[in-house]
């Protein structure tokens, strides 16, 4: 028994950096699909894989597309071996294709991710070679086919990994400049904040850009999908390259103009400046951009706002760079309350000490995490006398 995996439905499972899932799930649910589940690091709704191009295509904040195709229990590799060479994946991998494999696994009798990576490789190729005389290419590189196993002491879970390499790399950062913010965390932030997507934006200490950049992905309507070619759905037999042309048709004829919208980047290196600007033109939002070399004291903001003012300073890893940044983040402070009257600050950083020394009571605190820290997204409303930022700018996300 097999799926016809591209119009049977099945189990989907979306993954994504722990804490985006809030972000991922309004993303998900204004795609107009429904939800089985949220959790930490995902959420799970029922689909095609047709369904999964479109989510693939799409999503700002997720990391890999799962669809399921079996689930069985396994006490050991033996057994999964066993179980799996019984699918009929001829029917799945071309055989003469190339497919890779990867796994999640907390089994006690496995203490090496590889071996399970193999046998399960072993498994799809014995059968498909038994079924046809011929047999795959396998590799690591994410290029074609991947297979995703979880296996969790004996409960055991096969997916279509449908995106393989991950979705939280928008593509359109080629330079990454210095610690640089994941794209999907980029975006999540920014739907976690109060920006309407109309007011000007402003993004002081850019660094590669990609605050701005997704500001104005955000503001425009354009999707990840445009800047990349392949995904592993492409690679499955069954697969229809119209269903995926018409959805990239409809990713173009969704992108909006903004007339007016004012984004600003700023960052006293110009590398940082010229990296920015290569990335903003490959993500095709470079004229929406404007850039400026300048300490973050300088930054030419629209004054009065109302607008967003988003800063992510460096967090500092050693003594002397935490004592210097201590300043900086007090400056930031005392640039907000000076300078920033009407607009909504956002500062995103991992050092909560730090965050401190801003000296402004924050509206919000919003979790996040990244390169295993934890961090957060302070917001601080920079009232204007009559509170104006307040009434213009909207309530949350939409
Ligand atoms: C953590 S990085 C920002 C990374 C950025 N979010 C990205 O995704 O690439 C901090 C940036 O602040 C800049 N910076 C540090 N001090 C600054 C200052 N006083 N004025 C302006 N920029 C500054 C640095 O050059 C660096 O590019």
């Amino acid at each position: 028994m097999n799926k016809s995996i591209y119009t049977d439905r099945s189990r989907i499972v979306i993954t994504c950096s722990k804490r985006l899932s809030p972000y991922l799930e309004a993303e998900v649910r204004d795609l107009g699909f429904d939800l089985e589940r949220v959790f930490a690091t995902g959420v799970e709704l029922f689909g095609t894989v047709n369904d999964c191009i479109r989510l693939n295509l799409n999503l700002r904040c997720a990391s890999q597309v799962h669809y399921s195709l079996l689930e069985f229990t396994a006490k050991n590799a033996d057994e999964l071996y066993r179980i799996l060479s019984e699918y009929a994946w001829e029917n799945v991998i071309a055989k003469e294709g190339y497919f890779s494999v990867t796994c999640n696994v907390d089994n006690p009798t496995i203490n090496n991710t590889m071996f399970v990576n193999v046998k399960v490789k072993d498994a799809i190729v014995d059968r498909i070679r038994g079924k046809t005389s011929r047999r795959p290419d396998s590799g690591s590189d994410l290029s074609g086919a991947v297979i995703y196993l979880f296996w969790k002491e004996d409960r055991a879970e096969v997916f279509v990994d449908t995106s393989g390499e991950t979705l939280s790399k928008h593509g359109y950062r080629k330079i990454p400049g210095k610690a640089p913010m994941l794209e999907a965390l980029a975006a999540g932030t920014l739907l976690a904040s109060r920006w309407d997507r109309k007011s000007p934006f402003v993004n002081p200490m850019c660094g590669s850009g990609t605050v701005a950049i997704e500001a104005a992905l955000m503001a425009t309507n354009r999707r990840p999908g445009l800047f990349r070619k392949n995904y592993s759905y492409m690679h499955f037999l069954g697969y229809d390259d119209s269903i995926h042309k018409k959805e990239m048709e409809e990713l173009e004829s969704r992108i909006t103009e903004e007339p007016g919208l004012i984004i600003i980047a700023s960052d006293n290196r110009a590398d940082a400046i010229s990296i920015s600007k290569v990335n903003a033109g490959i993500a095709g939002v470079e004229n929406l951009i404007t850039f400026q070399v300048c300490d973050f004291e300088k930054t030419n903001l629209p004054n009065g706002g109302p607008g967003v003012i988003y800063f992510n300073p460096e967090y500092g890893e050693r003594l002397g760079e935490i004592s210097a940044l201590e300043n900086t983040y007090a400056a930031i402070g005392d640039f907000l309350k000076k300078k920033c009257q009407g607009y909504m600050g956002y500062v995103f950083t991992a050092n909560l000490e730090l965050a401190k020394k801003i000296g402004l009571k924050a509206s919000r605190r919003i979790e996040f995490y990244t390169a295993k820290l934890d961090c957060r997204l302070l917001e601080f409303e920079m009232y204007s006398g009559t509170r104006r930022s307040e009434k213009i700018m909207k309530e949350k996300n939409d």
